[in-house]
């Protein structure tokens, strides 16, 4: 459909490559759709149309197209878990996770209940995001009700994709990080009332873990899931083996971690719980019945020394659950998806497994879309989705240009095999361009 004058309309020409299946569940190159030389329309932000340059062209003669010659086109990624306050204490030394929370994490996050701090840091992470192609993300903020303020002002000035909501924690915390039961709820729902829906702004229900929250809070969290059906609920899971210890103690009724969540009606088709790393088959086959989703984080989980994800048991054919990527920095040491896919790589290796470059790059664009319940409007290139889209260069370091200018022939092999490449030698610099809802954010590497 040619869309009417005054709408802003534009043609991106380049190699495009997404997905059409999950690559864990079909044979893999079934499931991926390459375009050499490709032509997108984009309206009013939204896809029109992809196909070859040739058999597009000459429906718009008077277009005028933007062209990346030898880079390859993907959706734009897609980070599942990550925690914007934590950005200014990425790499800090030594603790594993309940230690490091303590050092690190609460001083840190006390800085954000000055809203114009907030702001600052809110800004300089999405600024992260867009220089590393990610343009949806999930993220955890603070309790503080300003500092989710502070991110969805910045992310609504961005267009960007954002999921967010208050912490509730009203324990096991210092006191100037603690609300209540009652504040959590009533602070929440205002938010939600304020926030979800704001154009392309969304809102998660988000109990830190189990640790931090008291039953009180967790059933009224649970209250609020059901008055407010359509938002998300985000939080931890089973991260290391110390915090699961101190969840049975905490919650002697429950079966298990995921069950305390399960009691007060949290284990929804629209749950992300990040980590998952120790479940046992009953809880992987709870979170499947319920369609909930899984956040693996792997730089994370090896820089806290939190274990290995087991990706197999996830997307296994009897207990599927939805699986995306989230880069959980501050524990996470990246927001690079190539950085992400590359430890997530070795997390495999190290079980025996193998993460094919296809399923890698599934998870952090479709994959995560399917995990944020979000695959109608981000996550590949169908007509209608919103014009979110990532322009890599696989040759942009001496070293990747070297390895990856083996490659002569355009085959889907060997665009597989670069990105491969890319995924073991890339980061931020190999992201040359990000669109968010069609507009270009053009990068300085
Ligand atoms: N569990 C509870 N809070 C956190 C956090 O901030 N980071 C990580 N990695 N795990 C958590
Ligand atoms: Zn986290």
């Amino acid at each position: 459909m040619i869309p009417n004058s005054n709408i802003k309309i534009s043609a991106i020409r380049g190699s495009f490559l997404d997905f059409i299946a999950d690559p864990f569940f079909y044979p893999e190159l079934e499931t991926v759709r390459y375009i050499d030389d490709g032509l997108m329309i984009v309206s009013a932000g939204i896809i029109q149309e992809l196909d070859t340059y040739d058999r597009l062209k000459p429906k718009y003669p008077e277009i005028s197209v933007t062209s990346y010659p030898g880079m390859l086109i993907l959706p734009g990624f897609v980070d599942i878990h990550v925690h914007y306050p934590q950005t200014e204490i990425i790499g800090s030394y030594g603790k594993q996770l309940l230690e490091w929370l303590n050092k690190y994490t609460f001083p840190t996050e006390g800085k954000l209940k000055d809203k114009s701090y907030a702001k600052k840091i809110a800004s300089f992470f999405l600024e992260q995001l867009l220089e590393n192609g990610t343009t949806t993300a999930l993220v955890l903020t603070t309790v503080y009700p300003q500092s989710v303020d502070a991110l969805f002002e910045e992310a609504k000035k961005r267009n960007m994709r954002i999921i967010a909501g208050k912490m509730l924690m009203d324990r096991n915390a210092p006191d100037y990080l603690l609300d209540t039961p009652e504040t959590s709820y009533e602070d929440s729902k205002k938010l939600i009332q304020k926030w979800h829906g704001q154009g392309r702004l969304l809102y998660a229900i988000t109990p830190r873990f189990a640790i931090t929250s008291t039953s009180e809070q967790l059933h009224l969290a649970g209250v609020l899931k059901q008055e407010f059906p359509d938002v998300y609920l985000h939080t931890h899971l089973s991260e290391q083996q110390q915090e699961v210890e101190l969840v049975a103690q905490l919650f002697p009724n429950s079966k298990d971690y995921l069950d305390v969540y399960d009691k007060f009606g949290l284990v929804t088709n629209k749950s992300i719980f990040a980590h998952s790393i120790y479940l046992s088959d009953y809880e992987f086959k709870r979170l499947s019945e319920a369609d909930s989703n899984i956040a693996f984080c792997p730089t994370s989980n090896l820089f806290l020394g939190s274990g290995l994800f087991q990706i197999h048991r996830a997307k296994s054919e009897q207990n599927q659950v939805q699986v995306g990527l989230g880069t959980d920095v501050g524990g996470g040491t990246s927001f690079s998806m190539f950085k992400t896919d590359n430890e997530a790589y070795k997390i495999a290796q190290l079980q025996g497994q193998n993460l094919s470059s296809l399923k890698a790059f599934y998870l952090a664009t479709l994959g995560g879309a399917k995990s944020l319940n979000l695959d109608d409007k981000i996550g590949n290139f169908n007509a209608g989705k919103e014009a979110d889209l990532v322009v890599l260069n696989p040759r942009v370091t001496p070293l990747l240009k070297l390895r990856n200018e083996r490659n002569k022939s355009h085959s889907v092999i060997n665009i597989v095999d670069e990105l491969f490449a890319l995924t073991i030698l890339g980061d931020e610099r190999a992201v040359k361009a990000t669109y968010v809802a069609g507009n270009l954010t053009l990068l300085a590497h």
